[in-house]
């Protein structure tokens, strides 16, 4: 059966990438895994924010990496999200994997590193899921690749996702020859007729963001696409038959 990831959290309704959003997916939805951003402060802790600037989702302006975790802390998330909401502030990776040892859920953690290279945050990731003896409840994916396969190297048995926003060919060979465990396209290009056979040929999953229609959800599923990556988990629910 399709699997259903909660994106940036349950973000449809919610301020993404915060602890709200994410507890919303255990408490709402019957979501198999949550998706979410992480970056580097400047004093080296891994927080989970998807834009490289604060200026969209806080009420703080400028870059994340040029500001401590203190200074952050600060901040207020959600303020580009329509209604009432506790205050959200932006969570550390330790704040979250104390909660998601509370639950069930997968959790796919995107390595923002395509802006900046964030020297250093695979080792500091995987030390901390060791740490919590998350092993078997992480995912891993990337846009920049060699983020991926420093991860590989660093657990040669981690799940990761090649992640893909262009019209590439032969994406099964190059996935298999990367170790990686699924590629993650874009649903309107990278997902296209045909993408899952090539990958399921060399054993790797498709999976797809952001469906965010019943309509497009369900022509993923006919692509044979193994993993929907969603704002709406509740909608992709009816759409799976969960
Ligand atoms: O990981 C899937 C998806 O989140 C990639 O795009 O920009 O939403 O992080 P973005
Ligand atoms: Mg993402």
């Amino acid at each position: 059966m399709t699997m259903i990831f909660a994106h940036r959290g349950f973000s449809g309704y919610y301020p993404e990438n915060t602890m709200l959003a994410f507890q919303k997916v255990a408490e709402e939805t019957v979501a198999d895994g949550i998706e979410l951003d992480v970056q580097l402060t400047k004093d080296g802790e891994i927080v989970i924010m998807h834009d490289e600037k604060l200026d969209r989702t806080t009420n703080g302006s400028g870059y994340l990496k040029d500001y401590t975790l203190e200074e952050l802390k600060m901040l207020s998330v959600g303020v580009n999200v329509k209604g009432f909401f506790p205050r959200q502030t932006i969570p550390t990776m330790r704040e979250y994997f104390a909660w998601l040892k509370t639950t069930k859920l997968i959790t796919n953690i995107e390595l923002k590193t395509g802006v900046f290279e964030y020297e250093g945050i695979e080792e500091k990731l995987i030390a901390l899921v060791k740490e919590y003896g998350l092993e078997d409840q992480i995912w891993y994916s990337s846009f920049n690749h060699y983020t991926c396969a420093k991860i590989k190297a660093l657990m040669p048995e981690a799940k990761v996702g090649l992640l893909m926003d262009t019209w590439m060919m032969n994406v099964g060979e190059y996935a298999a020859s990367q170790g990686a465990a699924s590629v993650n396209a874009c649903s309107y290009f990278g997902a296209k007729e045909g993408v899952a056979d090539d990958l399921h040929k060399h054993g790797v999953q498709l999976q797809a963001w952001t469906p965010n229609t019943p309509e497009l959800m369900q022509e993923l599923i006919d692509r044979g696409c193994d993993v929907l990556i969603t704002n709406y988990p509740d909608i992709a629910a009816k759409v799976v038959g969960k």
